[in-house]
């Protein structure tokens, strides 16, 4: 059996694992960032691939600077066996069942591939596409969906990004701050019925301070020892270093669309630049990487969806949440149409077969345009759910669109249910309800 065609290289932390990367691509070996199986523990959460033509020269460099690796080991390509036999009653057209072939025997997809799978159109076909994600999925991480949890502590903000209802100078019922005890309280909510990961999420204010911030995260680490997701926006290398130190393990923060013009057309305030920095910083320290994007934005093809794809796979992203543009009263943008729900499905689909082994939400985007949306995910690709904890009185003032569904644990429970999945064991719900 000499079916290893590529090796992983496992360091013993995120700036060791950069550096051996730049030193190998320096010397003109061809590497890939992708997220460490998970069967290598939690040593450093990016494994860097290499062809097995490479394995030698890559040994060799990395014994001559001396560098302190894990090792390196065989990564098996992913294949789908039996992909096509499987699908063999389904009709569908000839460069899609090439490009299923290759998805079958673990090939890499080129820019027009993934181009093609997004525009992919009628039943027979999009249920093929949904399918053979839904099995990527399931060998890759399989059948327990995800739960976390945001807590939404700020909506001010100091950005007046057009599509967002809690931009600067847009007219909320009321702008608020949690204090830190009513994060706390939130919090203990969150970790008395299991949840393990909680995210504190805040329009990008600068009332929450570094040393605000490293309060409350110690305080959360010693008071339940939850994983926490910040996803408070851009901010200085130095914050994030900071932040990091402090205790926080992941990272949100969506490049939201990979075409620059797009970007700065919906980001008057942002520089696309700076937003790639911050993700490249955010995975220098070694967080968690969570990015994503939105669908149906202004101008949005579905090329640019499938460099949004790649983006991701190139900058070894771990979690991915791709939702629907949602057009919120009172925006600029309100009266733009939505993105669409099959579009969203599809990007969730192809994500799946393009980066593998990535978390992927069923986003509360989705489940606002769509009730069964959640569901659809779940069974396209997508493994985790995010349930929206902020306290009932804050919540109506944290709508960043329109009709925002406000996904609980029972309803998150109910579409983890009806995708026939499993609930993750440390939930704790009563009997009746598993
Ligand atoms: N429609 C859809 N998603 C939106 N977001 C913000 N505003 C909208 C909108 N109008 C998403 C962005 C952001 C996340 C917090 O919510 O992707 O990163």
């Amino acid at each position: 059996m000499n079916n290893i065609q590529q090796y992983i290289i496992i360091c013993y932390s995120t700036s060791q694992m950069l550096r051996v990367d730049s030193l190998l691509k320096a010397l003109d070996v061809t590497t890939d960032l992708i997220p460490t199986p998970s069967e290598y523990g939690s040593i450093c959460s990016t494994a860097i691939a290499i062809s097995k033509e490479d394995k030698e020269k890559a040994e060799k460099i990395l014994q001559e600077g001396n560098f302190a690796i894990k090792g390196i080991y065989p990564h098996k390509i992913r294949k789908l066996a039996g992909l096509m036999e499987s699908l063999k009653h389904n009709v569908i057209s000839e460069p899609f069942k090439a490009i299923i072939k290759k998805v079958e025997v673990g090939e890499t997809l080129t820019k027009e591939e993934i181009t093609f799978l997004l525009k992919i159109e009628g039943e027979a076909e999009l249920k093929v596409l949904f399918e053979t994600a839904d099995r990527m999925r399931k060998e890759i991480v399989g059948d327990v969906v995800e739960v976390r949890a945001a807590i939404e502590f700020s909506n001010y903000c100091d950005k007046s990004c057009h599509y967002c209802g809690i931009r600067k100078g847009c007219t909320v019922p009321q702008r608020y701050r949690m204090t830190e005890d009513e994060i706390m309280e939130a919090v203990h909510e969150l970790h008395d019925v299991g949840i393990k990961t909680v995210v504190l999420q805040s329009g990008e204010d600068e009332f929450y301070t570094v040393e605000e911030l490293t309060k409350l995260i110690k305080r959360i680490k010693q008071e339940t020892k939850m994983g926490i997701t910040l996803s408070v926006g851009e901010r200085s290398y130095e914050e994030y270093e900071a932040l990091k130190k402090a205790g926080a393990n992941n990272y949100l923060l969506k490049i939201e669309t990979t075409n620059p013009e797009i970007f700065q057309f919906i980001h008057p305030d942002d520089d696309f630049e700076v937003r790639k920095q911050c993700a490249q910083w955010l995975k220098e320290l070694g967080y968690v990487n969570a990015s994503g994007n939105m669908i149906g934005l202004p101008g949005q093809r579905p090329e640019d969806i499938a460099e949004d794809i790649l983006y991701f796979k190139k900058m070894g992203i771990h979690m991915i949440g791709i939702g629907p543009f949602i057009p919120a009263d009172g925006t600029p943008f309100e009266k733009y149409p939505q993105g669409s729900v099959e579009m969203t499905l599809k990007a969730v689909a192809v994500t799946r077969l393009v980066c593998k082994n990535v978390y992927i939400p069923a986003t509360t985007a989705l489940a606002s345009i769509d009730e069964d949306g959640q569901r659809k995910a779940l069974q396209a690709g997508a493994n985790s759910l995010m349930l929206i904890s902020t306290p009932p009185k804050y919540r109506i003032n944290y709508q960043i669109y329109s009709g925002k569904n406000m996904i609980d644990l029972d309803s998150a429970i109910q579409a983890i249910k009806d995708a026939g999945r499993k609930l993750p064991k440390y939930l704790k719900i009563l009997p009746e309800e598993e």
